[in-house]
This record gives C-alpha cells, structure tokens and sequence, in this order.
C-alpha cells in the first residue's frame, strides 16, 4: 500500500512521467486522511521558530496545487512544502515537459510553472484543520509585468495558512527568472517580500531556494545579500540545468531540469559552500537526489538542519520517508549522538568534492 504510488508500481510505470503524477495525485486525494504514527522525539527539529517531528520533507513541486499535503504528512513526512504557485493560474510548458531517465534513477522537468494560481490554493490550504508544517513555495507568472509583485502578492495572500515561506528564484524553466538570483536584484525583491511579511498580522519565516548552477562568486554575493536582509533561512538546492557526463538514459538531452540521483554531488557541494559562507546566522535545507539515510545524512553533515526529496520518491514511493527515518534511529541508537550535533561536521570536506 505505502509504495503504491511509486513507479515501482508497474501500472504507473506504463504511463509517462506526467500522467503518472497526475494519477497519483489523483489516487493520494482520495486517501482518508490518516494521522502519522508520532516519531522517534530524537528525530524532532527545531528551526526557523516551527517545530518539526522529523528533518525529511517533500520537496516543492510535487503538490504544486496544495491538494495533498494531508496525505503526504500521512506517509510520515515531517514536513510538505506545495507549490510553486503563481498569483494567476498558467497553463506551464507544452506536453512533454517531464522525463524519467530510469537507468540515472534521475528526473528532467521543464513544467514551467503549470498551476492553479493563489485563489484555488489559497481555498484549499484554508479548509485543512492546519496540523503539520506545511510551507508555501511562491513564483512569478511567466507574463509579469511586475515579478517582484508576484512573491509581495505570495506572501499576502498565504500568510495565514503558510507554516513557512519559499522565494523560488531558481526555477530553469520560467525565462529570467534566475536573473532574481542578482545581487541587486536580489536585494530589492528580499527587501519588498520581506516587508510584505512585516505586515502581515502573522510573522512567517521566509526561505530562499537556489539553483546548484551558481559559480562562487555569485554564491558569495547571494549569502551576503540574504544575511544583510536577514532572511531565516536557505534551501539549497533546485534542479540543476547541468548534464553530468554520467548519465545513460537517452532522455538525457531533455531540455529542463535535472533532479535525483545525478543532482546529489553537486547539490552537497554547494550546501556545504552556502553553509560556510552562512556563518550559523540561519539553517538551511539540503535538497537534491536524497534517496537513503546515507544521502539524508550526508545533506546534515554538509550543513543542512532539514532535508527535503522528491525524485527518490517517484522510484521507490512515498514508504521511502519510514525507510529513511528507520535509518536515522539505527544510527542515532549506534552513534549515541544527536543528529543536530552532526550539522555542518563534514562541510569543509564536502566543500571541495569533485
Ligand atoms: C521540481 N522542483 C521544483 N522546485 C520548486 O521550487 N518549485 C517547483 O515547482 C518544482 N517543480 C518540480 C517538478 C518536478 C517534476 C521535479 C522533479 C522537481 C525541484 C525540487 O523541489 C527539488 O529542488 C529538486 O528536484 C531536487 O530534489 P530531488 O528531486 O533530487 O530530491
């Protein structure tokens, strides 16, 4: 039942990437909402001023109408960001636009953005009884005029039923909208979106997320801007526009982003950069081909408080997630240590890996 919604199922794998998800999608909505059994208390997070019961979350992109959150919560994640929304619905990129390179255990997507828009996600977040950290990860419409009112008009719209906020500057698939990765750009969208949040009248924490495609020049100038901004937080890292010279599949050439087993080295390498430019003045989540407690504590040694996942998932199904906080207790009960004490332990080293 847990792993259902894999493509390990073979009824799924028959389909393409995108009917696939939209099955399951369709499937998970149906699913009574069960309350996860509560976790290991040595497997609780604190960060950001939210509490998590564990550091493994699904990443934005798979839930990017807000229909699933529930469920996904269920299968025992600690925490569901949806998303990315846009304040107007879109319809995304033409179809195909999502790959699986099954022999790289990898994902290509050019989606584009494709979603409800604020209004109908908005509707939906309001009806769920709001237990569980459930982050909102916002966009821009590909037609703005304005973009930077598009995040304003994220933050003002969700800022009730947001546990948490992502700025999403590092999708490949919307044009230009990595350009908000600029210093200067960069500045003035923080300095409107965080004003946004001021106003509200509840004070959500705001994240970025960046791309893995950043050379260390632009790294330094990103961490600078986000602590003189005083962000809360960093996700690192998006799907990567990079095709490392490994991959078999001969989906390979895709257009799009680049996520799963093939993103992993180089995520954790630019985890462990932005962790050493961060200096402790905020956590940060590690995301990018986690697929096993090894690769989940690889993320925390490179720096990472939480980890997130989404590609492992199309493969193994949403069970991953118990798979991998069993791990973590294993080696929590063999090491006698606190997993918090691990964050950042191998950041150094994983700074430099090849
Ligand atoms: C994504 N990702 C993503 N990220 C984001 O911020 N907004 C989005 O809408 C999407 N959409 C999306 C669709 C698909 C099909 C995939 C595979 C991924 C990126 C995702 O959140 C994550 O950063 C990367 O996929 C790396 O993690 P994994 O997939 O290697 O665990």
């Amino acid at each position: 039942m847990m792993d259902a919604f894999g493509v390990a199922t073979p009824l799924l794998r028959l389909l393409d990437a995108e009917t696939a998800h939209r099955a399951s999608i369709a499937a998970l909505k149906l699913l009574p909402a069960g309350a996860p059994g509560p976790d290991d208390a040595r497997l609780a997070v604190s960060a950001f001023g939210l509490d998590f019961p564990n550091p493994i979350g699904l990443a934005a992109g798979f839930d990017k109408n807000a229909e699933v959150a529930d469920a996904m919560l269920g299968f025992g994640f600690g925490f569901v960001e949806v998303g990315t929304l846009t304040p107007r619905a879109q319809p995304g990129n033409a179809r195909p636009r999502a790959f699986r390179l099954v022999e790289d255990s990898a994902v290509i997507n050019r989606y584009g953005f494709n979603n409800v828009g604020h209004a109908s996600a908005l509707a939906r977040l309001s009806q769920r009884a709001r237990r569980g950290v459930v982050g909102v990860n916002i966009g821009a419409n590909k037609d703005a005029a304005d973009r930077v009112a598009d995040y304003v008009a994220g933050v003002r719209a969700f800022a009730e039923v947001a546990s948490y906020f992502t700025i999403n500057v590092s999708s490949p698939n919307t044009p230009g909208l990595r350009d908000l990765q600029e210093p200067d750009a960069l500045s003035d969208l923080l300095a409107r979106v965080i004003d946004a949040r001021d106003a509200a009248r509840i004070r959500r924490p705001l994240l970025l997320k960046i791309a893995p495609d950043l050379t260390l020049d632009q790294l330094d100038d990103i961490v600078r801007v986000a602590r003189d901004r005083r962000i809360d937080g960093m996700i690192v890292s998006n799907t990567t526009i990079s095709r490392p010279a490994t991959l078999r599949s001969p989906l390979a050439r895709e257009s799009g982003g680049l996520s799963g087993a093939p993103l992993f080295d180089l995520s954790t390498r630019v985890l462990a950069q932005t962790y050493l430019r961060v200096e402790g003045q905020f956590p940060l989540i590690g995301v990018g081909g986690v697929d096993g407690v090894e690769a989940a504590l690889a993320k925390i040694e490179a720096g990472a408080t939480l980890t997130q996942l989404y590609s492992a998932m199309v493969y193994a199904g949403p069970g991953l997630v118990t798979r991998i906080k069993r791990g973590l207790i294993d080696v929590l009960a063999r090491d006698k240590e606190a997993l918090s004490a691990r964050i950042g332990r191998r950041a150094t080293a994983l700074s430099e890996a090849d």
